[in-house]
């Protein structure tokens, strides 16, 4: 018999559900907390973290749909970019990459790895990328066989497969916490929490009221559902900027936890948390969840560009 190369691509080398480690740190006691970390940073080696959850059901409905090709958005370091394509590989799927910039950056280890996994890497220029959602714009790409994937993975198809991970706890926490950008992973844990449960999201970008639009856009039910709310004030600059303060102190954090993170969404969210509940804005005995959305492959990029 023939193995469903689509299960492959989901399940094959994935570790589910994804660990959870209970994080000892002393400002935790300090704050009369308890923090655990839903490790899905380990889920796969390459399509790790908030990738798989919200690819799985994209993958589902291009076998479903008979789609042998994936096409979809990123900058030149995109963590989404770099796990569409091995996912690609795994499934037997053909992908293409828009890339957002100049084809020099064909030489960074995101664009390497999507390459050497088959991925046809097709340059934009910055005006043409903004129009990624523009349905005239999308038109040249759109083909019969290709199923477009939207910047981030975030579409409705993304909800699903986020909302899966709420049942892989063996409790209920008082409050989820995670980083968002897109909006699609929040989305998807909006849609899969429990209604006593709240959620805090830290937005890694300035300017992220719109996130709170995308999340509606994407999952209609959340202008109903209450207790999440997104921190838009811990982006430290911006999207993908950080100073020498936040890095120092996610390196410091993650020597004294041995948990390992990055700058640019896990590091800036747990960063964010602290500084939250620093500013009395978590109730003391709550029980946190913490959700490691992956992009380690992104540390890779900031060496190459001697940000550190
Ligand atoms: C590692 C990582 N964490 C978090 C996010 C933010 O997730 P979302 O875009 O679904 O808000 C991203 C970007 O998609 C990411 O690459």
């Amino acid at each position: 018999m023939q193995a469903d190369p689509h299960s492959e691509a989901t399940d094959g080398l994935a570790i589910l559900p994804s660990p959870l480690l209970l994080i000892q740190h002393p400002l935790l006691t300090r704050y009369g907390v308890e923090l655990w970390c839903k490790r899905d940073d380990l889920i796969h080696p390459a399509i790790s973290g908030n990738k798989w959850r919200k690819l799985k059901y994209h993958l589902h409905y291009a076998r479903e749909h008979g789609k042998h090709h994936l096409l979809s958005f990123g900058g030149a370091y995109s963590n989404h970019i770099h796990a569409l394509a091995a996912a690609g590989r795994q499934s037997g799927l053909r992908t293409t990459g828009i890339i957002r910039g100049e084809v020099d950056a064909v030489s960074n280890s995101t664009l390497r790895d999507a390459r050497r996994w088959g991925m046809d890497l097709v340059f934009v220029d910055r005006q043409s990328y903004r129009r990624r959602q523009d349905p005239d714009w999308l038109a040249q790409f759109e083909a019969p066989d290709t199923l477009i994937v939207p910047e981030g993975g975030s579409s409705p198809l993304a909800i699903p497969g986020v909302a899966e991970l709420v049942d892989e706890l063996p409790f209920s926490p008082d409050l989820w916490v995670l980083p968002c950008a897109s909006g699609g992973t929040l989305a998807g844990l909006v849609a899969g929490k429990r209604e006593r449960e709240q959620i805090l999201a830290i937005a890694v970008l300035k300017g992220g009221g719109f996130i709170a639009d995308e999340v509606r856009r994407l999952y209609p039910a959340a202008a109903t559902r209450l207790g999440w709310r997104i921190a838009l004030d811990h982006h430290d600059g911006g999207y993908a900027r950080f100073s020498p303060a936040l890095w120092q102190w996610v390196q410091d954090f993650s020597a004294e936890t041995g948990l390992p993170l990055e700058p640019i969404y896990s590091g800036k969210a747990m960063w964010g948390l602290f500084r939250e509940l620093e500013a009395g804005r978590v109730a003391p005995g709550s029980r946190i969840v913490f959700i490691h959305t992956g992009g380690m492959q992104g540390l890779a990029g900031l060496r190459e560009q001697r940000r550190f």
